[in-house]
């Protein structure tokens, strides 16, 4: 999860490495690291770190070594798009369509960029992670594409279904072929909109997740805020057991979204999760892995003070950060 613990130009910090490395040796059986740029006019916050040059293996080799024996760990590729904030790229931001302050990537920059994804899943092999989780989720690049009013193109990548869902599918085709049968290759996706993803319908995610699955992508990553809530377009299900029942079995499903005690992970499973995504429990409770596993075990919960999260191990730029995006998290 995005912490904004590296350097300021994008090389990965010791603080995000010692971060990684407190949580990712906790018992997790995969880890996947905050979203890391694929492209340098993708890139968001300041702290953010990068994988679109080689300068950055260094740093990033030492990232993939912040692992306990066993545990998988994934780099995350993340290019905003549009939700690049231009003082950060020093650009205009760049999207599937025109709007106001960003404009739309051409056809060559389209191809370019997921040269960038390809060249930067093979890095994150270089630097020794398991494997990547392409972020289509979120409202990020890939999910802008997707989007039914973020995407008005009418070319090969916007319009019907099919072209809209072209890009995120060359993505996992591209970064699939470039990377050795065992590497991880996941998708991350949002199952219907949620705070900044707009325009994603729950049955174009499913045919997403199952054109993937036939790319050869190894897990799909749903993305959902809350498990217990039901879809917003089939109030009779929640999205994740609508996706499970029409993906195959072939395909692990991981769901995350308010997932902090042993009932709400067997919620979960009992929707049809195959692996539990862990998020905010994890940044306050250290022995989350263990005690997602008690049913006695009582979660630690927001809001806390300075005080607590520095018990709990966070930094304080990264209550910082917190402080300014989620300021909910703090008393
Ligand atoms: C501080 C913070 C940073 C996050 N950063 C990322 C990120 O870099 N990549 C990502 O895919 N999701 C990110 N998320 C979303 C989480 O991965 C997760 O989907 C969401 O918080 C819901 O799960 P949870 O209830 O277990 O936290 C972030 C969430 C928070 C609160």
């Amino acid at each position: 999860m995005t912490n904004t613990l590296s350097e300021a130009d994008g090389n990965v910090g010791q603080d995000e490495c010692d971060w990684l490395l407190s949580r990712a040796t906790a018992g997790f059986g995969s880890v996947v690291t905050s979203g890391l740029a694929s492209s340098a006019v993708g890139r968001n916050w300041v702290g953010q770190a990068g994988i679109y040059d080689d300068r950055f293996l260094p740093g990033l080799s030492q990232l993939a070594s912040a692992r306990a024996p066993g545990t998988v760990l994934i780099a995350q590729l993340l290019h905003c798009g549009l939700r690049s904030p231009a003082s950060s790229i020093g650009q205009t931001p760049l999207g599937p369509s025109d709007g106001p302050g960003w404009r739309a990537l051409t056809q060559a920059e389209v191809e370019l960029t997921v040269e960038d994804y390809v060249t930067a899943a093979e890095r994150a092999m270089r630097a020794g992670f398991d494997g990547v989780e392409i972020h289509a989720a979120h409202g990020y690049l890939p999910a802008q594409f997707l989007s039914r009013v973020e995407n008005t193109r009418n070319d090969k990548w916007g319009g019907d279904f099919e072209r809209r869902s072209a890009f995120p599918l060359e993505l996992v085709a591209r970064v699939r072929k470039a990377l050795p049968d065992d590497a991880v290759v996941q998708l991350r996706l949002s199952a219907e909109d949620m705070r900044q993803s707009r325009g994603i319908d729950l049955d174009e995610t499913v045919e997403v997740a199952r054109r993937a699955a036939d790319l050869g992508a190894d897990a799909v990553s749903l993305s959902v805020w809350n498990i217990r809530l039901p879809s917003q377009k089939h109030p009779r299900s929640t999205p994740a057991a609508y996706v499970r029942a029409r993906l195959t079995d072939r395909i692990p499903l991981i769901v995350a979204g308010s997932i902090w005690d042993a009932a709400d992970a067997r919620f979960a499973f009992d929707e049809g999760a195959d692996q539990l995504g862990i998020g905010r429990m994890a940044i306050f409770n250290r022995d989350a892995p263990q005690g997602l596993r008690d049913d006695a075990w009582s979660p630690a919960r927001p809001p806390f003070s300075v005080q607590q999260f520095g018990d709990a191990g966070v930094p304080e730029k990264f209550v910082d950060y917190l402080r300014g995006k989620w300021p909910e998290y703090l008393a």
